[in-house]
């Protein structure tokens, strides 16, 4: 039992990097060989749709230099991944705010979304100045004259994992997550292995999702 929407919040890169004495970007370097790893597993175990947490539009808040240094690294990302995404039938897309992203980085996730769009095996999206309450705010503004908006919010999450310790969402995918099974994580996003994600499959598998109704019943009692 395998979720078909998984997403993932990719935390605690800067502690990861910190920890070892090493500046923060270190350790988004790191999470990015994760994030390769993780599309990889997830495509190979047949799991649909992956959503992955990369910028959050409060992680505006950041140093400058920081904030830099991760889009030059989605960039660099996309341009090194996009054969393998095609060879591997997997479709790219990303959702947040484009507006005030750099040119040179919308223009690489647009030709990364025009080159992947027949991928059929697996939808990855990448949230980039994400914010779930402005994505709520937005499709409800456009619902009176156009109310499939709040249908186009993202399709129900199933699994929600969160690296890096914290137990919170950070605007993530809050709509989405309404009935999400939810797993924390201790472990730093680049130490995040196949082995955690095949232990909170597993762990997920076991779940008794009810949606509001009565548990599966293990035997009939009359
Ligand atoms: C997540 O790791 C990556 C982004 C938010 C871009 P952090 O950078 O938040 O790492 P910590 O939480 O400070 O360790
Ligand atoms: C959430 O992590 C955003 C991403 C992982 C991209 P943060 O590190 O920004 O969240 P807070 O500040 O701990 O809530
Ligand atoms: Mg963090």
């Amino acid at each position: 039992m395998l979720p078909s929407h998984l997403a993932i919040i990719m935390d605690g890169n800067g502690r990861w990097a910190n920890r070892l004495g090493r500046p923060r970007w270190m350790g988004h370097a790191r999470g990015a060989r994760t994030v390769r790893d993780v599309v990889e597993h997830c495509a190979r175990l047949g799991i649909p749709n992956l959503s992955l947490y990369a910028f959050s539009s409060d992680n505006w808040k950041r140093p400058r230099e920081e904030v830099g240094f991760l889009f030059e690294l989605f960039a660099s990302h996309l341009d090194t991944q996009i054969d393998t995404l095609v060879r591997h039938s997997i479709r790219l897309s990303m959702f947040g705010r484009r507006d005030r992203l750099p040119a040179t980085l919308v223009a690489a996730m647009e030709a990364a979304e025009a080159r992947t769009a027949g991928g059929t095996r697996l939808h990855l999206r990448v949230a980039i100045d994400y914010s779930s309450r402005a994505a709520i705010e937005q499709a409800f503004t456009q619902a009176p004259q156009d109310p499939s908006a709040v249908h186009a919010l993202l399709p129900a999450v199933d699994l929600l994992v969160r690296t890096g310790g914290e137990r919170r969402l950070s605007d993530f995918l809050l709509w989405e997550c309404a009935y999400a099974e939810l797993a924390f994580l201790d472990v730093a996003f680049p130490d995040l292995t196949t082995d955690h994600l095949d232990a909170v499959f597993a762990d997920y598998g076991r779940r008794d999702r009810r949606f509001g109704a009565v548990p599966t019943p293990v035997a009939e009692t009359a």
